[in-house]
C-alpha cells in the first residue's frame, strides 16, 4: 500500500519570491495562502516551505536566528496557523524545511556560545585553537567561498562554519543540542505539518581529526565537502533523530544528502533507513566537477544524465522511495540546465514535465517550473543578491578569468536564476509585488506568466496539468516498476512503468533535432504528446510522448476470457 506521499506532487515554495501581499516587493506567507487554490489545480498534495523563520537574511533564510518563530518580513504565527488550516481545507499538506547543521551567528545559543570558553554553551559549536603560527586549523574552504574558519576575538579562537562566516556549524557531538534541535522539530509536528525537508544534513557529523586536504585550485583551498560530508557515524546521530521526531507520525521526510552516492541509498532510506526520501544531486551535479567549481564545468551528454537517473531509480526500487526532482532554489532553470543552448524553452519544460512526473518516485515541482520559466543573465554582478553566486565569482576572477568569462558561469548557474519573483500574469511585477521586488523580475513575464498560461490549453501549465491528472489516473505511474528502454538512444530517454500487465512508455526527445523511435513502439498507444499532431515513429526536436502496451500476461489473458 503506497503511502499519502508517494502519491503526492509536492511544490516547493520559495517565499520570498512567491507572492508579495503588502507591497513590500518581498513574498509572505498570505502570499502563499492566497495562492493554495492555484496549488490545487495544479494537483499539488503537499507544499515544501523553504525557511520561513526569523533571520538575517544572509543565505536567505538558510541562517536562522529561532528555530520556532516566523521571519516577520513573511508575517506571523497566526498567519502560519491560517497557511495550514486553509492548505488542509484542500488536501493539501505544510512541509518545514529544517536547517540543523548550523544557525544564524546571531541565535542566542551563539551569542552565548561565543562569549568565553566556559559559558554553558560554550561547546554547542565547533571551536578549534589557530594553529601555532596563528592560521587557521585547516585549509578548508566554505562552500560559499573563502576559509571555513572565522575567528572570534572574545574567545580567541575559530569556529566552522560549512557555509557563510555567518552561519556557524552546531556541534552534534553534544547532546543537548540534539535534545534542542528535535524539540524544535517537534514543536512543527505539533502545529500539524506533512514532513520535513532536512537542510544540509550530511555534513552534522564532523571527523575525528581535523586535517588539511589536498588543495583543488590556486588559492590553496579545499572544499570543506570533500572533508567532512557523510563521515562515517552519522547514521548513528539520524537514527536518534528519526526515533526522538519522526517515528509514529503520518508525515514524510526527505534529507538534502549531497555526498551520499546512489549506492548508499537503502542504509538512508531503505526499511531501516532513516528518512523516507532523499535528495541525490548526481543528475543535477553532472555540469560541475567534484568541488563544484563553476568557472571549471564539466561536460556531460544525455547519456549520463540518463545513467544518473536509472541509478537513482534502481537504487531505490526494492529499498525506500525517491524524489523526482530537476529544479530547487539553488539549481539553475531546468529548461536551460538540461538542454541545449538555443533550445526553446518552452517545449523543453514539457519534455522535462513528462519525465517529472512519469518517473518513479514523488514528483517535486519548483515554483514556476510549471510555467517553464527560465535564467535570467544580468550583466553586472552586483545584480546578484545570491551570496553563491558572489562567491564563485571572486573565486574565477581569483583562478584567472576575466570578469566577462566568470559572469558566463554566473549567468549559467547562478542560484538566482531559480529565485526571480513568481511570474502570475503580465501585468508590471509581473503580478508578484505592487512594488518592486527584491530581485528583478524575468523580463520574459510578458508571455510567460501564469494567467496567460492558464487561457492557453497549449501551454506549460496546461501540460502540467493535464500530465498530472494522468499521473492520479495511472496507478502504474505511482506503483509500477521502472526499466529504462533505448538506453544507447543518444536524444531520446525513455523508460517503461510496468503494473500488472499494463505498461506505460515515456519517451522524451532532449535534443533539437529529430529522433526515431523503435519500430516496435508502432504498436503503442500513443496516450499523450507534447505536439498535437505527433504521429508515427518520428519524434518531433524537443517532443514528449506517453504510451500504453499492455502486455498479455496469462491472468490477463484468462481475464479477458472470464
Ligand atoms: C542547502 C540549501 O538548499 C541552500 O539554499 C543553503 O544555502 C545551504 N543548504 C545552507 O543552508
Amino acid at each position: 500500500m503506497l503511502k499519502w506521499w508517494q502519491k503526492a506532487i509536492v511544490y516547493q515554495v520559495y517565499p520570498k519570491s512567491f507572492q508579495d501581499t503588502t507591497g513590500t516587493g518581498t513574498g509572505d506567507i498570505k502570499g502563499i495562502t492566497s495562492r493554495l487554490d492555484y496549488l490545487k489545480a495544479l494537483g499539488v498534495g503537499a507544499v515544501w516551505l523553504c525557511p520561513v523563520y526569523p533571520s538575517s537574511n544572509v543565505d536567505n533564510g538558510y541562517d536562522i536566528s529561532d528555530y520556532t518563530g516566523i521571519n516577520p518580513a513573511f508575517g506571523t504565527m497566526k498567519d502560519f496557523d491560517e497557511l495550514i488550516a486553509e492548505a488542509d481545507k484542500r488536501g493539501i499538506k505544510i512541509v518545514m524545511d529544517l536547517v540543523f547543521n548550523h544557525t544564524s551567528d546571531r541565535h542566542e545559543w551563539f551569542l552565548q556560545s561565543k562569549q568565553d570558553r566556559t559559558n554553558p554553551k560554550a561547546d554547542w559549536y565547533i571551536w578549534r585553537d589557530a594553529k601555532p603560527d596563528g592560521s587557521v586549523p585547516t585549509n578548508w574552504r566554505g562552500i560559499f567561498g573563502g576559509s571555513a574558519w572565522e575567528w572570534c576575538r572574545e574567545r580567541g579562537q575559530y569556529y566552522l562554519h560549512t557555509f557563510a562566516k555567518e552561519q556557524p556549524d552546531l556541534n552534534w557531538e553534544n547532546p543537548d543540542v540534539r535534545r534542542a534541535l528535535y524539540d524544535a522539530a517537534n514543536f512543527w509536528l505539533d502545529k500539524g505539518v506533512g514532513g520535513f525537508r532536512i537542510d544540509a544534513i550530511t555534513y552534522i557529523k564532523k571527523p575525528s581529526e581535523f586535517l588539511d586536504g589536498k588543495p583543488d585550485g590556486k588559492e590553496g583551498t579545499i572544499n570543506i565537502h570533500l572533508m567532512t560530508a557523510n563521515t562515517p557515524g552519522i547514521l548513528d546521530f539520524l537514527r536518534e533523530f528519526r526515533r526522538e521526531v519522526f517515528d509514529g507520525h503520518d508525515i514524510f521526510t526527505v534529507g538534502e544528502a549531497n555526498g551520499v552516492s546512489a549506492d548508499e541509498l537503502p542504509d538512508w532510506v531503505g526499511a531501516n533507513g532513516v528518512f523516507n526520501m532523499l535528495f541525490e544531486f548526481s543528475h543535477v551535479d553532472l555540469p560541475l566537477n567534484e568541488s563544484e567549481i563553476w568557472c571549471y564545468p564539466v561536460k556531460w551528454t544525455l547519456r549520463d544524465l540518463k545513467h544518473a537517473l536509472s541509478s537513482s531509480q534502481h537504487a531505490t526500487a526494492r529499498n525506500g522511495w525517491c524524489p523526482v526532482f530537476f529544479e530547487n532554489h539553488d539549481q539553475p532553470r531546468s529548461v536551460n540546465h538540461f538542454f541545449p543552448e538555443g533550445a526553446d524553452t518552452q517545449k523543453a519544460a514539457k519534455v522535462l514535465a513528462a519525465v517529472l512526473l512519469t518517473l518513479r518516485g514523488t514528483p517535486f515541482i519548483y515554483q514556476g517550473q510549471e510555467l517553464g520559466m527560465s535564467n535570467v543573465s544580468w550583466p553586472d554582478i552586483n545584480t546578484y543578491d545570491d551570496i553563491s553566486t558572489k562567491g564563485q565569482y571572486a573565486f574565477a576572477l581569483n583562478e584567472g578569468f576575466s570578469p566577462e568569462e566568470a559572469m558566463k558561469f554566473v549567468h549559467y548557474f547562478s542560484r538566482d536564476n531559480a529565485r526571480t519573483p513568481m511570474q502570475w500574469d503580465n501585468s508590471p511585477n509581473a503580478g508578484f509585488s505592487t512594488a518592486r521586488s527584491w530581485l528583478p523580475v524575468n523580463e520574459n513575464y510578458i508571455t510567460v506568466n501564469a494567467r496567460t498560461e492558464e487561457q492557453n490549453p497549449d501551454s506549460v501549465l496546461s501540460w502540467y496539468r493535464r500530465l498530472a491528472e494522468f499521473r492520479r489516473n495511472h496507478e502504474e505511474l505511482t506503483a509500477g516498476d521502472y526499466r529504462e528502454i533505448m538506453t544507447d538512444s543518444e536524444e531520446v530517454f525513455a523508460f517503461e512503468r510496468m503494473l500488472d500487465g499494463r505498461r506505460i512508455i515515456t519517451a522524451a526527445n532532449f535534443s533539437l533535432e529529430s529522433a526515431m523511435l523503435p519500430e516496435e513502439f508502432a504498436e503503442y498507444d500513443l496516450l499523450l504528446s507534447s505536439e498535437s499532431d505527433a504521429e508515427g515513429l518520428v519524434m518531433r526536436p524537443l517532443e514528449a510522448r506517453i504510451m500504453l502496451q499492455y502486455i498479455k500476461t496469462i491472468s490477463s489473458i484468462k481475464e479477458s476470457l472470464s
